[in-house]
């Protein structure tokens, strides 16, 4: 009865023409398999494939595409995928050996979770820079860091009464999938295999734990970091969409990190509101000025331009840490870039896992030198002097050095008066083995540098100044944050000890 029901649906398919790509890219009989039963399941994804640059061109024609334009960086790529469109079965059956999400699907072994593995197959270039990037090491470097944890106990936990007080218990899982691993990526798992009943008879499946997440360091079911889908939205996997900043704000645009807020903000954000319409976002090379006229995220961080002769201004890299000098996320200070995408293997002078210390000196043999750091600043200003003057770009970056080292100060200030508290013990800090989190005092403190101290940062950095730098979220919150933090421990200190 299932076969029969199979085969009807693939028929009935077949016959409207619903398989059907376009006729000069062929598509392997695998796909087309896939094609006549999903056509009429999920005509959302199969249709968004048909428009997509997979569907579009085989492997074979893309390799013979000479210089910059060439989108597929492997010089291998199996025989029997060279001459078929990138369909249903290419990417979901690939190196099924390796994912241990693989199972027999009407007679091919798929897996549902294609990673940054397999797109390393025609993409090998893409894949290694990202697996060399921070994003693709967001799991380990929350999850796998202690004092991050209790950072996360602080914020997830249900709070329950023992004894008259409020103590934290862990999160669950599918909470923890819902916060911070949404962004930072979870931990994929099988647990189990399950059947249902579907429109086309019963199936089997694997049961995955930590799905669906789409999150930039998600840890996959073949041991791979990351999910390429973060910026590149299945089935569509367009350029277009990762050059435009709406990709990006999903991640970015909280007030710990407000690239986009401060991005929609500046001058270059609304040029890109006013004129996107006339740019083009799909050439390869990206031609500053013709196709563009003022930066996207990707621009600034990612895309590989060209100046109107055709000269490349700046390579492309999914690595995006290599245009950055500085790290301004405040942990708690600014410091410079790490060296390793891995910051598991950091610890401060005091032994903590955090790139500076209380004081705000920097781990500096994790961190990039001063040679380093201006190497990294001259990729990020390659772009800027094709729209700007020299002058103009070394009198933004002169405010911007001051800026990181004015809120490293004020945090500094903030600090001090923790650590105050701590020493007092009318807070439990990490020398007492306490959470450095959780208590009144404390969120204080880190409303400090983990918002407002990065707020004002972001906005100088990718704004130039402006209200992400004053009073939404910015020093007049810095300022009164510390006062708060002041008056609230001079009023402990004058309440005596019975
Ligand atoms: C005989 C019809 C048929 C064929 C052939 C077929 N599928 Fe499916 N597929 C289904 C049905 C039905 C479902 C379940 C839909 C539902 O959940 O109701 C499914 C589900 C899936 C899922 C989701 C699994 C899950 O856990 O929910 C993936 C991924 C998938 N198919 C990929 C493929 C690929 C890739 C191919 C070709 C290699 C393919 N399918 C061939 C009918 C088919
Ligand atoms: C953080 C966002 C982001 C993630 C994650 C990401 N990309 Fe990209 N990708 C981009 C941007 C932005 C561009 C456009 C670059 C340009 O304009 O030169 C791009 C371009 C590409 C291109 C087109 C290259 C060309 O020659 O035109 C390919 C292929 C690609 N990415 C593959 C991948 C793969 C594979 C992964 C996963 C390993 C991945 N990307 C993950 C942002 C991302
Ligand atoms: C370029 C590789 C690629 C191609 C081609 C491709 N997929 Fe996928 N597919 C992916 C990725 C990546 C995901 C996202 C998996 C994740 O990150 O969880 C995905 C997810 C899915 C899912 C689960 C999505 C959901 O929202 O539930 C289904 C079902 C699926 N694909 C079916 C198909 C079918 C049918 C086709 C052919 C029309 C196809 N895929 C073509 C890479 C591909
Ligand atoms: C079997 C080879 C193959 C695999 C596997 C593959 N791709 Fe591609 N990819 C291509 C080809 C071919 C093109 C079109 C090249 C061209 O236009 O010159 C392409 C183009 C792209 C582009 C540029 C699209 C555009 O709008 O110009 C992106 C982004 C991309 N792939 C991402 C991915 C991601 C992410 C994966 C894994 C989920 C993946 N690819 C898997 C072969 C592959
Ligand atoms: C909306 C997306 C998003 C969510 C949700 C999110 N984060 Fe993040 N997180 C980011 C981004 C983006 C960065 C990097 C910012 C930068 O480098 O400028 C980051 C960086 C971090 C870092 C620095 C890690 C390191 O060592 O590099 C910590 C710690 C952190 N987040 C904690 C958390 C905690 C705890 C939660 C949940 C309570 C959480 N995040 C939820 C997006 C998110
Ligand atoms: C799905 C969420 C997500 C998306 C989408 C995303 N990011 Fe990220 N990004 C993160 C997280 C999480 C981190 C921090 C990782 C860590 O600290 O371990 C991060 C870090 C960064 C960093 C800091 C890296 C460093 O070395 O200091 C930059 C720059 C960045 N992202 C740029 C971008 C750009 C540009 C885009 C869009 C093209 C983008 N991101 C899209 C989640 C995301
Ligand atoms: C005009 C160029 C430009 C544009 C456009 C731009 N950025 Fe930036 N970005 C910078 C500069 C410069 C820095 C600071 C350099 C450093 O940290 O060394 C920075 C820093 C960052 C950081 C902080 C990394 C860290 O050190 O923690 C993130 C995250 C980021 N940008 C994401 C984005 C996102 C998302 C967008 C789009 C909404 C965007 N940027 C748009 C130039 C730009
Ligand atoms: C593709 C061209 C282009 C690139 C690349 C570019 N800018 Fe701009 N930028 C512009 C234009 C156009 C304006 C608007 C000038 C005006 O106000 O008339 C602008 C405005 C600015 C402003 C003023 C912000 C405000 O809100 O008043 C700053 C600061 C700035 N750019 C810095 C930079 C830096 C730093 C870089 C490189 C990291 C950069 N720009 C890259 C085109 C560009």
């Amino acid at each position: 009865m299932r076969r029969l029901l199979i085969l009807v649906a693939f028929l009935t398919a077949s016959f409207l023409g619903l398989t059907g790509v376009s006729a000069e890219t062929p598509v392997s009989s695998a796909t087309e398999e896939c094609l006549g039963c999903h056509a009429t399941i999920h005509p959302g994804i199969v249709e968004s494939w048909k428009k997509s640059q997979h569907a579009a061109m085989t492997p074979a024609a893309a390799m013979a595409v000479q210089g910059l334009g060439r989108k597929i960086s492997a010089e291998n790529i199996p025989d029997e995928l060279k001459n078929v469109s990138i369909g249903c079965a290419e990417c979901h059956t690939l190196r099924a050996k390796e994912h241990k999400d693989t199972f027999d699907h009407n007679g091919q072994n798929i897996h549902m979770v294609v990673s940054p593995g397999d797109c390393a197959t025609c993409h090998v270039q893409e894949a290694q820079q990202f697996d060399k990037n921070l994003m693709a090491h967001a799991y380990g470097n929350l999850v796998n860091n202690d004092l991050y944890q209790q950072l996360i106990l602080s914020i997830n936990g249900s709070p329950v009464s023992e004894k008259g007080k409020m103590v934290l218990k862990p999160a669950n899982a599918a909470t923890d999938a819902d916060s911070c691993l949404y962004c930072h990526g979870t931990k994929l798992q099988i647990t189990g295999t399950k059947s249902r009943d579907t429109d086309m008879g019963e199936m089997e499946f694997p049961i995955l734990s930590g799905w669906p997440n789409q999150g930039v360091g998600r840890i996959n079911l073949d041991d791979t970091r990351g999910s390429c889908a973060a910026c590149h939205t299945r089935h569509d996997f367009s350029i277009e969409m990762a050059r435009k900043p709406y990709t990006c704000k999903e991640c970015h645009v909280g007030p710990d990190t407000p690239a986009n807020k401060v991005y929609e903000a500046s001058k270059h954000g609304n040029i890109f509101s006013t004129k996107q319409t006339e740019w083009n976002f799909k050439n390869v090379p990206w031609s500053i000025g013709k196709d563009f006229t003022a930066p996207t995220c990707a621009v600034c961080h990612i895309s590989l331009l060209v100046d109107a002769d055709g000269k490349v201004v700046s390579e492309r890299t999914h690595e995006v840490k290599n245009r950055l000098p500085w790290r301004i996320f405040g942990l708690i200070y600014a410091h410079p870039q790490p060296k390793s995408a891995d910051l598991t293997t950091i610890r401060n002078k005091d032994g903590l896992p955090l790139p500076t210390d209380f004081d705000g000196g920097f781990a500096t043999t994790f961190l990039l030198n001063p040679q380093e750091r201006t190497a990294a600043a001259q990729v990020m200003q390659a772009s800027c002097q094709q729209c700007h003057a020299k002058s103009w770009v070394e009198g933004f970056w002169g405010r911007f050095l001051n800026t990181i080292e004015q809120t490293n100060a004020t945090t500094l200030a903030g600090t001090q008066l923790m650590k105050d508290i701590w020493k007092r013990g009318l807070a439990t800090g990490p020398d007492k083995g306490g959470n450095p989190f959780d208590e009144f005092s404390e969120k204080l403190w880190s409303d400090m540098w983990l918002f407002y101290a990065n707020s004002v940062r972001f906005s100088s950095a990718m704004g130039g100044g402006g209200d992400f730098g004053v009073f939404a979220d910015g020093r007049y919150h810095l300022m009164k944050t510390l006062k708060e933090l002041e008056d609230w421990l001079e009023a402990r200190k004058s309440v005596k000890k019975p």
